[in-house]
């Protein structure tokens, strides 16, 4: 982009201004920090010139919807549709949560997301006694395909896509999802929709499973392949970093350790003979977007360029669909307070904006009730309105990837691509994910991260308006917050009591059965567990059936 001339120039310039302008200016008036850093820690220039940024048009940015797709994923991104709006739900039994998405999608928003309570992410029935207390509490309660069947109701699974925030569990939920469209009669070439089932950053961060990495990591593989081969629209797996950074890592590690999770699924079916262009094209992704506005959009354009360059030159892709990265985002749970709640708003707008200058394909904006409770419908519809007045007002949808170009901005996505390569080579020299994980590799670089970021913000690096600063001890508006309903456990406990009994209970066992034998072989997991959840076996029913097969996990703690 600039030639070695032409930076040295700059250079010249530079320092002639520190000299003549800046020295003076500063000796009167002095910064106020000596260093100021993004808050995943990268140093910040006082000003970026073209010296910060060894650039090369065609091979770095290039044009949208092509290689290496810093600049999105489509030649035409929000220009023919914006991104979609897709606001989580889950309380309840499915009855509740099937109302929600109805409202949801009457205001206007254009794809589900799905959150499951405790039990069915841990594949735990209703009413099972680890259960207790937790049932339709913190997401919905589905047991069975009945369930399934609720939550879905009178919505058009061909017209609207569908995601699941599951993991664990995610095999029988999808399979559940399924048997749902099948039985409406919906086809399943048109079904579009998503499972989280990124079982890796479980380990890493969130810390929901429920057998060993390897078995469970085989249990993803199968619902790729399953996937590949008989749902061409879906994608079966979210690779996910929201979730290492909601717990302290840097930028760079949400997207080193997601990518490296990303191309282990990739070796594992590959391994298993699929063609990496026949499934490429629908693996996904899930980020955060935080506060930290310009390391923000950096990092989901260095997200996208650094998966292009290590599915062309690592993988061989050919097909260019291969090689684009599609993500989902969600603002920064971690950013909103639950003092002066309605501050988040703010911050959720700004969150979203970086979303969409980085070019994501779905979002989550966050409720101003984050911090206090799962969200009201009210806080929602705000949410879903901050979306649609950027997508709408703000006129940042005619043109595309608009920061690129900045000095500031193409200086951070190189920094941050250059971080995700050398994660890459620690993690290949430590002998892949896995073996990272079973070394707590992941976990002890995320807790320096997050302890690095706790030691920034006590020192006063970092600010939260109407907490650290500006707090205002007489003012804390009141907030109507979501309303727990207690009776919604007991009325999921008769769903599940009125599907037992009206199902054949041997033909359950035998279905049981059969998934136990094929979980021994390296047979596929899906099609026997498309029929037992058929023939109305329970989430839990199958977990548990696995058990001693599969084993069950237990980290060693990192502090
Ligand atoms: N021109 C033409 N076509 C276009 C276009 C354009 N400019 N832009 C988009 N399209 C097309 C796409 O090609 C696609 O068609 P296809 O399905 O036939 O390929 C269609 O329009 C939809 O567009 P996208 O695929 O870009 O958008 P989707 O919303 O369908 O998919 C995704 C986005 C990221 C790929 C997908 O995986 C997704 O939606 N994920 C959501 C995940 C999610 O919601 N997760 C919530 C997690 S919450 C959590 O974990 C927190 C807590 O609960 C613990
Ligand atoms: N409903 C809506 N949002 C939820 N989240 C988690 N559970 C629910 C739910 N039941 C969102 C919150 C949280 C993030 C992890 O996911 O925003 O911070």
């Amino acid at each position: 982009m600039q030639t070695p001339e032409k930076i040295r120039s700059v250079a010249g310039d530079r320092e002639q201004w520190e000299q003549l302008t800046l020295l003076s200016f500063m000796e009167r008036r002095p910064e106020a920090r000596p260093v100021f850093r993004t808050l995943g820690g990268l140093p910040h220039e006082r000003v970026y010139t073209p010296e910060h940024i060894a650039l090369d048009y065609g091979r770095d940015l290039g044009f949208p919807g092509a290689f290496p797709y810093t600049r999105g994923p489509y030649p035409t991104m929000y220009r023919a549709q914006p991104w979609t709006m897709r606001q989580i739900a889950g309380f309840g039994t499915a009855d509740d949560t099937n109302a929600r998405f109805r409202y949801l999608i009457a205001q206007g928003q254009t794809g589900i997301s799905t959150d499951f309570d405790m039990p069915t992410l841990m594949g735990y029935d209703s009413d099972d006694v680890r259960s207790e207390g937790e049932v339709g509490r913190e997401g919905v309660a589905i047991d069975s395909v009945d369930d399934m069947h609720d939550l879905y109701a009178d919505i058009d699974l061909e017209k609207i896509s569908v995601s699941m925030t599951i993991n664990p569990s995610a095999w029988i939920l999808f399979a559940m999802y399924l048997t749902v469209a099948d039985e409406r009669g919906f086809d399943r070439n048109k079904l579009s929709g998503t499972i989280q089932n990124d079982i890796i950053k479980e380990y890493v961060s969130q810390k929901e499973w429920v057998y060993p990495p390897r078995p469970a990591m085989r249990i993803v593989r199968d619902s790729i392949v399953y996937s590949t081969q008989n749902l061409p629209r879906y994608n079966p797996v979210n690779v996910s970093g929201y979730h290492t950074r909601e717990a302290g890592s840097t930028a760079i590690q949400e997207v080193a350790f997601t990518l490296a999770a990303g191309m282990a699924y990739v070796e594992d079916v590959v391994r298993a003979g699929v063609d990496v262009d026949d499934f490429a094209p629908r693996l996904s992704f899930f980020f955060v977007s935080q506060i930290d506005f310009l390391e923000e959009v950096a990092k989901f354009r260095a997200a996208r360029r650094v998966w292009a360059r290590l599915m062309k030159e690592r993988f061989g892709a050919k097909k260019a669909e291969s090689m684009r990265l599609r993500f989902h985002c969600q603002t920064a749970g971690v950013s909103c307070t639950a003092r002066e709640p309605l501050n988040n708003i703010a911050r959720t707008a700004i969150e979203g904006l970086a979303a969409v200058l980085g070019g994501a394909q779905s979002l989550h904006t966050n409720g101003y009730d984050e911090a206090l409770s799962i969200p009201s419908e009210a806080a929602m519809k705000i949410a879903l309105r901050t979306q649609q007045i950027i997508a709408e007002e703000t006129g940042v949808v005619g043109t595309i990837d608009p920061l690129a170009g900045s000095y500031a901005v193409e200086s951070l996505t190189n920094r941050i691509e250059q971080g995700c390569f050398d994660y890459f080579a620690e993690i290949d020299k430590r002998g892949g994910v896995v073996k990272c994980i079973e070394d707590n590799f992941f976990q002890i670089e995320l807790a320096d991260a997050a302890y690095d970021l706790h030691r920034r913000k006590d020192a006063g690096e970092r600010h939260v308006v109407g907490v650290t600063k500006y707090r205002d001890d007489s003012a804390n508006p009141h907030v109507e917050l979501h309303h727990v309903d207690e009776g919604a456990a007991n009325r999921q406990l008769a769903r599940l009591a009125k599907t037992r009994a009206k199902r054949d209970g041997a033909a359950v066992q035998r279905a049981l059965d059969e998934i136990v034998r094929v979980a021994q072989t390296d047979e596929n997991i899906m099609p026997s567990t498309l029929a037992a959840v058929k023939a109305r076996a329970t989430g839990g029913e199958i977990i548990n059936a696995l058990r001693p097969v599969f084993g069950t996990y237990v980290e060693t703690p990192v502090f």
